[in-house]
């Protein structure tokens, strides 16, 4: 599958440059997720870095090369492109210094609908921000990772009342290149996740 051109392209932007937001938005485009969702597990980033900015693609950078290696490892020959690969907030933020609470406010109904469509059992959030906004503990001071990292938490969902549904969040370190010595937790993790998402009886879209 080509990279970029997953199977959900309904999951339109919604972006309302004055709402708030205060990504600086000079050459950045918002970036969608990436693959097909066929297993029911998501990968949830902080932001795109510039190499996934210039791409249009989530995690083709350094940090991509390797979750995307051990997504394929841990699932199978083009894994990748059967999980979806996404991030919590669609722009870049110049030099990396990651999204305010505010920004992910108001870039948050991207998220929830590319989850209402791929209709997670699993989701592996990369790294504190991402997986204090999942467990409710969010900016400005995320939680540490390694007091979470390993755990599993339950998170209900719903698009409606009445299309409510549990998935199960996995914080995980963000696979970045200075993160290399936990890189065996990440597998770990990513190991977890498959194990979740066979026993898992969520119904699919
Ligand atoms: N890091 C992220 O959090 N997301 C990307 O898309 C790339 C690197």
């Amino acid at each position: 599958m080509e990279r970029g051109r997953g199977s959900l392209k309904d999951c339109s932007f919604d972006c309302n440059y004055k709402s708030g937001c205060g990504i600086t938005r000079i050459n950045v485009v918002p970036i969608g997720g990436d693959g097909s969702g066929q297993i029911n597990i998501m990968f949830v980033g902080r932001d795109p870095g510039n190499n996934e900015n210039i791409q249009k693609v989530p995690f083709v950078g350094d940090a991509g090369k390797f979750i995307r290696m051990t997504i394929n490892a841990v699932f199978g020959e083009n894994g990748e492109d059967k999980v979806f690969i996404t991030n919590l907030v669609k722009c870049h933020t110049e030099n990396n210094i990651g999204p305010n609470e505010l920004d992910v406010k108001h870039c948050a109904g991207n998220l929830r609908r590319e989850i209402a469509r791929v209709r997670p059992a699993v989701v592996v959030a990369l790294g504190e921000t991402v997986s204090s906004y999942f467990i409710g503990r969010f900016l400005p001071t995320p939680i540490k990772m390694k007091s979470i990292v390993g755990k599993r938490y339950i998170v209900k969902y719903s698009i409606n009342k009445v299309d409510e549904w549990k998935m199960i969040i996995l914080p995980c370190y963000h696979p970045s290149p200075r993160n290399i010595q936990y890189y065996s937790q990440i597998r770990d993790v990513v190991k977890d996740a498959k194990r979740i998402s066979e026993i898992s009886q969520v119904t699919r879209i």
